[in-house]
């Protein structure tokens, strides 16, 4: 991909959708980074909001929801490489947030990738207590009050 790429985000409309939106998780998260499958697939889905980016009828990004109260827990972002660094993750957190609100929540917290930080940080997350390690990735908590 490259030059200007216009891509649209929004909910997972259908079944096919949600399919080609796990198999971008599975691609980045586990052949890339090397996470365990049974880490990637955690049981979480059918309870989340899944969102995508669309850019010329193929599915370029994704991240998940899952509403705990009034608080997002969000997870599963993920670009293609080929995307990358053009926006599209940025757009995802901004829709992230008005779903968030939409659905009553008022607080978004993830596990952020440290090298991934600066995204987060960009987009109003703020580091939440120390770094730690899952799914042998060094991560720190952060969130966004959206109030
Ligand atoms: C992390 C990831 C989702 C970012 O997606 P993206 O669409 O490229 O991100 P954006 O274009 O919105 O980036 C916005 C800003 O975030 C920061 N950023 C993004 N990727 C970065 C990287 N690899 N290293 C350092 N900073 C980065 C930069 O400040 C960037 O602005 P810039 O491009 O003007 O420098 C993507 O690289 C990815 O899928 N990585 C593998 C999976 C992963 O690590 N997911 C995050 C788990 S916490």
């Amino acid at each position: 991909m490259t030059g200007t790429v216009a891509y649209e985000v929004r909910r997972a409309l259908s079944d096919e959708e949600l399919e080609a939106a796990l198999r971008l998780r599975h691609e980045v998260f586990c052949i890339e980074q090397g996470v365990p499958r049974r880490e990637e697939q955690d049981g979480r889905d059918p309870d989340g909001i899944h969102l995508v980016a669309i850019a010329d009828g193929r599915l370029v990004g994704t991240c998940r929801l899952v509403m705990v109260g009034a608080t997002a827990q969000l997870s599963r972002l993920a670009v293609t490489q080929s995307a990358r660094r053009r926006g599209i993750a940025t757009s995802l957190l901004e829709a992230a947030d008005t779903e968030t609100i939409a659905a009553g929540g008022r607080r978004v917290v993830l596990h952020a990738q440290t090298y991934a930080r600066k995204l987060y940080e960009s987009c109003g997350y703020r580091p939440r207590g120390r770094k730690f390690w899952e799914a042998g990735i060094e991560h720190i908590a952060m969130e966004k009050h959206l109030d």
